[in-house]
Parts: structure tokens; C-alpha cells; sequence
């Protein structure tokens, strides 16, 4: 891991459910959950926008939850959800994240890691 971090700018196929005015590029969100997350990890966004956070969350096998004001982006971040619902998609998206040194890279750092599991539980009654 470098301090400068180079990574691609928003393709054209990530604004495929319309763009939100400062929605983030999908490699940037994919290379901050990697450090900081384990496979199966719960992963909140409470200022969601487009859900970037949630579509590379759910492209490397992170759960997400998002909240947003704007009902208008929580429509985007429906719509962009939906889209990799359809394994076709989902996996023609996986392959294009960018930021790795190569194709492989990432599949065979998700291959590898650890699942974090929840062993606490919070009721309220
Ligand atoms: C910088 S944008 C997030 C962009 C997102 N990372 C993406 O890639 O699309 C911040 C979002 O926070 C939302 N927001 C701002 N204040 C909020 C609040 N008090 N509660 C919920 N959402 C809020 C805005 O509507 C906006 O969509």
C-alpha cells in the first residue's frame, strides 16, 4: 500500500443508472473497504449518494446498508443494485475494477482472506 493512491476515474459504465453530482469511482470505494474490511463485513453509508460504497461492497462480498435524503439518488442507488442482481453484470462489473495489477489480482486476494464473523447481538426490548 502506497500514500498516493493511483486509480482510474469513473468509467462511462459506472454512471449506467445516471450519474449522482459527486458519485466516486468504484476502484477508490473497492480499495478502502479492502483495507479496512473482512469478507461477510456489514458496511454502512449513511450519506450513500449512488451507493458507490454499496456496489464495491457488494462486488467483493461485503453486505451494505445506505441512507440518503434525496429520494432521487435513493432511486439511482435502487436502480445500480438492481443492475448487479443479474449475474451476467455482476461479474462483467467485477472484472472491470480497476486498480489491481492484473486481471487475477483481486480474485485471488478474495479467494484468500478471512470471513469476519458477528458473535455479538443487540436486543432491545
Ligand atoms: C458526497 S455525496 C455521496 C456520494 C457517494 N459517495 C457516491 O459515490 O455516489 C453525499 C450524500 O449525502 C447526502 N446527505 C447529505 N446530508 C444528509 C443527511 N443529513 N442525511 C442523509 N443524507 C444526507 C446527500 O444527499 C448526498 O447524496
Amino acid at each position: 500500500m502506497r500514500d498516493v493512491w493511483n486509480l482510474p476515474a469513473i468509467a462511462p459504465w459506472e454512471k449506467s443508472c445516471v450519474k449522482h453530482p459527486t458519485q466516486k469511482p468504484l476502484a477508490l470505494l473497492t480499495r478502502i473497504i479492502l483495507a479496512s474490511t473482512q469478507k461477510n463485513a456489514w458496511i454502512l453509508d449513511p450519506f450513500t449518494g449512488s451507493s458507490t460504497t454499496g456496489i464495491a461492497a457488494n462486488l467483493i462480498n461485503r453486505k451494505f446498508l445506505g441512507i440518503d435524503r434525496e429520494e432521487e439518488f435513493m432511486t439511482i442507488s435502487k436502480n445500480r443494485k438492481l443492475e448487479i442482481e443479474n449475474p451476467q453484470i455482476f461479474g462483467t462489473y467485477k472484472k472491470k475494477l480497476g486498480g489491481f495489477d492484473d486481471k487475477n489480482q483481486l480474485e485471488m486476494f478474495l479467494a484468500s482472506e478471512p470471513t469476519v464473523t458477528y458473535d455479538r447481538k443487540l436486543i432491545i426490548e
